[in-house]
């Protein structure tokens, strides 16, 4: 066993905060035919310690152990495009993003892209993420490798796009899912991956390879699915011409049998409260990704609305439409959206709240719930060391704080990168770290 000994955060079952001021976390290595560490005990120090007199520990004074962080939706192709500028959603696929996907039909370049991508992940304490390859079969191959070779617990797919895209990105569509069932086969649960049936979204997908989506997500119910849905109102009007039957723009992917529990669509900003109940029912979760769209004008997401539902949600980047890898200007703008979005006298999300739904919630929303997002006994033990004291102005304002909340908040508001003292991974890697 190894202990780690800090301030700690992690969260109750119902999402309330539990903070020790002075924690200790027992990790356990792996034993022959496990693929990770895990958590063996989380608590208070000097209550735990007499308990394993013998244990080795690692000591941060003044530091902050706390969950790994969650992104529930970005696109490792786009991270060379960040701050790409656009008149919206639309003409921002077709004038950057599309061109740029296309450079990963070349192996190398996916493999050079995916090392730079996994690393900033950690950087920025982002251990498991959902994530966008391309269509390109190779794109996949080459992150699983790179994820698998740094102990990674990531989930990706081929995006499966058969229309309405220019060549070098367009799928045909029996290839697509011959190609998406051969990389389940090939990666669905090797090591600490997933894979996620990736329909890109409606527009650019025929009914037949929505279909044929539909019946890979039956035939394989604990793969995930990932998508977009009522992201942009262009967008909503353009599913509405495509698939007039449909009731809503989920509709369609209600129909396609799209939407079930590992489910995760990203944006959900143009949704009904019919829709929210349906994602609700069904178990599928909403990647709420505030820093892309405030940067591509898309709207607000309506947290009140998803709450009185109960549609579930988590928190995501959706880099290169997001601006940012940081948690911690995703939880920002998730809070600027909150107060500026659908409710007339602006809703106040609570740091803690935001910060379980980059964590715990997220993990939730991917089944993964007491695996990873929390510091609990059992759970894999991925986690991340948090320095208050990072910069001058962090350190002034954080002795300030006069409770967890406003702690959290110093660090939500002050916080990037330079945050994160140490990224700590539960699988040892087997590449060699450069
Ligand atoms: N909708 C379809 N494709 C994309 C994409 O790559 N990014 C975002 N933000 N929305 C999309
Ligand atoms: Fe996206």
């Amino acid at each position: 066993l190894q202990g780690y000994r800090g301030a700690l955060l992690r969260f109750d079952a119902g999402g309330r905060p539990i903070h020790e001021s002075d924690g200790l976390l027992v990790v356990r290595p792996p034993s022959p035919g496990q693929r990770c560490a895990s958590i063996a005990d989380v608590g208070d120090y000097a209550t735990l310690r007499t308990r394993y007199p013998q244990l080795a520990v690692t000591h941060w004074p003044g530091k902050l152990i706390a969950p790994g962080f969650i992104d529930l939706h970005i696109h490792y192709p786009q991270t060379d495009i960040i701050g790409a500028p656009a008149d919206g959603l639309l003409p921002w696929l077709e004038n950057y993003t599309f061109p740029a996907e296309r450079a990963f039909a070349d192996f190398a370049h996916a493999q050079s892209v995916a090392q730079f991508f996994l690393d900033e992940l950690l950087r920025q304490g982002v251990t498991t993420a959902l994530v966008f390859s391309t269509s390109h079969p190779q794109s996949v191959d080459a992150l699983f490798s790179a994820a698998l070779a740094r102990g990674l617990r990531l989930v990706t797919g081929k995006v499966l796009q058969d229309r309405h895209s220019p060549d070098g990105v367009r799928d045909a569509t029996a290839q697509s899912l011959r190609d998406t069932q051969a990389l389940i086969e090939r990666w669905h649960n090797k090591a600490r991956l997933g894979y996620a049936i990736t329909p890109r979204f409606a527009p650019t997908s025929s009914p037949q390879q929505l279909e044929g989506a539909g019946a890979l997500a039956a035939r394989f119910p604990d793969t995930w699915i990932q998508s977009h849905v009522a992201e942009n109102h262009d967008e909503v009007r353009w599913v509405q011409q495509l698939y007039p039957a449909a009731r809503s723009y989920l509709d369609v992917y209600v129909r396609a049998g799209l939407v079930r529990e590992r489910a995760i669509y990203a944006h959900c900003i143009h949704l009904d409260d019919e829709d929210r109940a349906e994602m609700r029912v069904r178990q599928a979760a909403a990647a709420v990704s505030p820093t892309s769209n405030l940067f591509l004008g898309s709207g607000f997401f309506d947290f009140a609305a998803a709450e009185r539902t109960g549609m579930p949600w988590g928190l995501a980047s959706d880099v290169g439409g997001g601006t940012s890898f940081s948690p911690f200007h995703t939880m920002l703008a998730a809070y600027y959206v909150g107060r500026e979005g659908h409710t007339k006298q602006g809703l106040s999300l609570q740091p803690s709240q935001l910060w379980w739904h980059h964590t715990g919630a997220a993990a939730r929303a991917l089944g993964l719930e007491g695996v990873v997002g929390n510091l609990q006994v059992g759970a894999e033990a991925d986690f991340v060391v948090l320095d208050p004291q990072a910069t001058p102005l962090l350190a002034r304002r954080t002795a300030r704080a006069q409770s967890l909340e406003e702690l959290l908040f110093a660090l939500i508001v002050l916080g990037d990168d330079r945050v994160i003292a140490h990224t700590q991974i539960a699988t040892p890697r087997t590449d060699a770290p450069d």
